[in-house]
């Protein structure tokens, strides 16, 4: 049997996903009509043999529960969220929930973090790693050398996939292949976790007899049952034979920012028309908007039939779009009103937010701080113009 873990952090971490953040936990943000989180669980239905799905975060689990109740049943396979009671590192919140994890025996267990969207490529990197041989085996992405230190740079073994050095974010460039926070391990995980503990008791030990001081730095520094995947696994293990790597040839994006939320949207709608056409509005029909490439609107939405809707655009819950509205590239989010002749294109238009008539909001995701985003409750009244704004909630932006 295989189980799959989904690594979703908490509300003191995706604080560069503000304002957005304020009010949805950031793995439920809605990506191409789907909440962010949606995306690696529905890979995981193509894993064989799998068996649960756990979801470990240190959100209230209030916040998860309809969402985990209504997906466990979509799929039919047990979805389960596990808090922890306080953050404990991306290898430390596996841990600490070993025993659950371990019930159900399995031979392998995939790790994935939430804040990153590409196309999962699950059993193809199941079956390298039973190739292999090894401990674990990690999606890798070749990107461009000005960005890669964002991210953990790594060296492979160009012959037999061996992770060699493993770097976490390092200030002089070291590769432009990078960790793409997807892994599968054996359960012997746990032990090289264990390990970690083991060795960090050892060493305080040692500074205990040394000096009283040099031991409260050290606890000061890095509590003791915070482990970091990366830094404290990845590397040390890297060049052992027990570490290995698996390309991605397809798309990758790492979504910390609501202005990637936009690109990865993007991505997953594009996505769509081959995993769920479905989903993708057509246009088709007397009574329905012009459609321009890939676009979803939930079927409560209501848009009227002159207006103009995409390419990459996605329509939440109880929105309403009046007549002549023009949308591109955007995430429009539940109840919110577009009114007659308003455009909007490359922004984000938050919960319960209102545009006025002929107005016009406008960003450029590719720009740092590009993108147009409203948050909650936003007015923006007839003919006001937006350009590359973040707006806070409940602000109403007019003339005066
Ligand atoms: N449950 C839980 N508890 N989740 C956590 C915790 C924790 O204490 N700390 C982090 N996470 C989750 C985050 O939500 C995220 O999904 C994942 O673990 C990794 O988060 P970070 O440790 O903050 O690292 P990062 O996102 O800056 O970078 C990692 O991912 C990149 C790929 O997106 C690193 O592994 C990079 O090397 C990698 O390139």
């Amino acid at each position: 049997k295989v189980v799959a873990v989904i690594m979703l952090g908490g509300p003191t971490k995706g604080t560069r996903f503000r304002p957005l953040s304020f009010n949805i936990p950031k793995p439920l943000f809605p990506l191409a009509g789907q909440p962010m989180v949606h995306h690696p669980i529905s890979a995981c239905k193509r894993i064989p043999n799998l068996a649960q799905i756990y979801l470990i975060g240190f959100y209230e689990e209030r916040e998860f529960a309809l969402y985990v109740s209504s997906i466990s049943n979509e799929l039919k396979l047990p979805v389960r969220y596990l808090k922890e009671d306080k953050p404990h590192g991306s290898a430390g919140g596996l841990y600490y929930f070993r025993d659950i994890i371990m019930e159900d025996n399995p031979s392998h267990i995939f790790l994935l973090n939430c804040d990153v969207c590409c196309s999962f490529p699950l059993p193809s990197m199941l079956d390298a790693h039973k190739r292999y041989g090894g401990m674990g085996t990690m999606l890798v992405i070749k990107v461009s050398a000005e960005s890669a230190n964002q991210f953990g740079e790594l060296v492979a073994d160009p012959t037999t996939n061996e992770l060699l050095h493993y770097t976490e974010k390092p200030e002089t460039f070291v590769s432009d292949l990078i960790n793409c926070g997807v892994y599968i391990f054996t359960p012997d995980i746990f032990t090289a976790i264990h390990d970690v503990y083991i060795n960090r008791e050892g060493r305080a030990n040692l500074r205990r007899l040394s000096s009283f001081e040099a031991l409260q730095s050290a606890t000061r520094t890095i509590p003791v049952d915070f482990v970091r995947l990366d830094q404290d696994i990845l590397s040390p293990l890297a060049g052992k034979k027990q570490l290995y790597t698996y390309e991605t040839m397809d798309f990758w994006e790492q979504i910390k920012t609501p202005g990637m939320s936009l690109k990865c949207s993007e991505l997953y709608l594009a996505q769509f028309r081959c995993t769920s056409p479905d989903l993708l509005a057509s246009g088709d029909g007397k009574r329905s908007a012009t459609i321009v490439g890939d676009v979803y609107i939930h079927p409560s939405a209501k848009v009227h039939p002159s207006a103009k809707i995409g390419p990459n655009v996605s329509i939440s819950a109880n929105v309403r779009v009046g007549a002549g509205v023009r949308l591109i590239g955007c995430i429009v989010l539940d109840d919110v009103e577009i009114k007659e002749n308003a455009v909007v294109i490359n922004s984000i238009v938050g919960w319960k937010s209102s545009l006025g008539r002929w107005s016009f909001a406008d960003g450029n995701y590719n720009a740092k701080l590009g993108t147009t985003i409203l948050g909650e409750a936003v007015t923006v009244e007839d003919e006001v113009v937006v350009i590359s704004c973040i707006v806070l909630p409940n602000k109403t932006l007019n003339f005066q």
